[in-house]
């Protein structure tokens, strides 16, 4: 489970908060879609949620331990999939894996098993002993997607996870998302894909500028809307040009 209270980022002189006090809970075994649009918050939340940002006012918690006051015990329970992410390019796929594999002390087995699975399903099995710098981006996300899952984490936090995958690739993210739930993990994910997040998300929430708008099952939302699709909800939603800020939609 994850509890964001009253969770607020203020970044250096700011004079608006990045994230507004959001209060949120994600329950174990969902499927959790954050949405908004660019510059809403998501990843400065995704940030405090992973112990890389300390929040200005509020706390974040995940399964009852606070990310401040303990994030290396927050951190051994995340896997994170960060967007865009900087990697250490001079490792081939597997020798990063086995680094990722040693900080979280997985037993050689579990870490072999694992890697072989993933490996397998993203079709990296081959592409694994190359060095990542010779990588696609999308190659780049599959090494950080499995690398992400090389300690079974309890909680899978995945920033803009789609961004550069292929249709099949994507395809078995989603599968695998999916899975973990099932399985009684929590998946909390990033994305203004919102196809995606419609038929995937057991629950989503929407924030703008900072601040959470609704939050619901895709249903619920529909529902509230008048059966709407979620993207027209969303556009309504997150529709700036009143407040005059703009800059929605592109990406
Ligand atoms: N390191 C930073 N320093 C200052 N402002 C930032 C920083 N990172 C993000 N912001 C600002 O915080 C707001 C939220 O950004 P972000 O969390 O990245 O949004 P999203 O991930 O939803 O696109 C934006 O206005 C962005 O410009
Ligand atoms: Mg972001």
């Amino acid at each position: 489970m994850i509890e964001f209270a009253q969770a607020t980022k203020v970044y250096g002189k700011s004079d608006r908060a990045a994230l507004d006090h959001l209060t949120l809970t994600v329950p174990d075994g969902c499927v959790f879609g954050f949405l908004g649009p660019n510059g809403a918050g998501k990843t400065t939340a995704i940030s405090l949620l992973t112990g890389a940002l300390m929040p200005t006012e509020g706390s974040v918690r995940v399964n009852g331990v606070d990310v401040t006051q303990e994030p290396v015990e927050v951190k051994r329970q995340i896997g994170y999939v960060p967007d865009g992410m900087q990697m250490y390019d001079r490792l081939t796929g597997n020798e990063y894996l086995n680094f990722i594999a040693d900080i979280f002390d997985v037993s050689k087995a579990d870490r072999q098993a694992r890697a072989e699975r993933y490996l397998a399903l993203f079709d990296m099995t081959k592409a694994a002993g190359d060095r990542i710098n010779s990588y696609s981006r999308g190659m780049k996300q599959k090494i950080s997607v499995i690398a992400a899952l090389i300690h079974e984490p309890k909680v899978w936090v995945l920033d803009e996870p789609m961004v550069g995958l292929d249709p099949r690739a994507s395809f078995e993210l989603k599968q695998l998302m999916r899975e973990k739930a099932d399985a009684g993990a929590t998946v909390f994910f990033s994305t203004h894909v919102l196809e995606v997040a419609e038929r995937l998300c057991d629950q989503v929430a929407i924030i703008r500028r900072g601040q959470l708008i609704t939050q619901g099952t895709p249903e619920e939302l529909r529902q509230r809307s008048g059966d709407e699709s979620l993207e027209e909800l969303f556009l309504e939603l997150t529709d700036d040009s009143a407040a005059g800020e703009g800059e929605v939609g592109a990406k």
